[in-house]
């Protein structure tokens, strides 16, 4: 294993019981704190997908806009934002996904993307999945081909790589 990646798991904070009891949530602001894991977290990410003809990369709101656009500026491709219901201005288009109570909406705008273009979506961390399929789902509704999901953490007990199917994650860290 990369020898940076174990500070980078250090970096993040676990604080039990948040936002409810039973959850131990993965604060990934104290990794920001952390210049060089920081650093290498977007190091390792860029060293990945440089050079694999990626045109876009799409963040999913919040976290995601933390870690994709210092990642798409490295590896010279645009940074689409995948939002929450409401927030963007112009056309979107919106995909239904399900939480753990009811169904959330993610949307990206119309025109965004070309059909054809090659994407990496990112974002902190996969529990599971239910996100990142919609994001996938997005991007394919239009034509674009979802090279690979990433991201910082990722749960495995949740199984969200499972409902990835044979698309491809690359994550970081595995926290169990
Ligand atoms: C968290 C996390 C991922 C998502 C993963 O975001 O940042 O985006 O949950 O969960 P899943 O794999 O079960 O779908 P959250 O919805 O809490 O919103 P936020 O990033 O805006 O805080
Ligand atoms: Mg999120």
């Amino acid at each position: 294993q990369d020898p940076r990646i174990a500070k980078i798991s250090s970096a993040i904070r676990v604080i039990p019981n948040f936002p409810k009891p039973g959850i131990m949530f993965q604060d990934i602001t104290t990794l920001l704190l952390d210049t060089k894991a920081f650093r290498d977290t977007i190091d390792l990410f860029v060293e990945r997908y440089r050079g694999k003809d990626i045109s876009v990369v799409a963040g999913v709101e919040a976290r995601g806009f933390i870690f994709g656009p210092p990642i798409a500026l490295a590896i010279g491709a645009k940074f689409v934002p995948m939002r929450k219901p409401n927030k963007l201005p112009g056309e979107v288009i919106s995909e239904e996904y399900s939480l753990e109570y009811g169904t959330d909406k993610m949307e990206m705008h119309v025109g965004a993307v070309q059909a054809g273009e090659r994407a990496l979506i990112i974002d902190d961390l996969i529990a599971t999945g239910g996100t990142l399929v919609a994001a996938i789902r997005l991007l394919e509704r239009v034509g674009v081909h979802v090279v690979e999901c990433a991201c910082v953490i990722e749960l495995p007990e949740l199984k969200g790589r499972e409902r990835l199917g044979d698309k491809p994650l690359f994550v970081l860290v595995s926290s169990t």
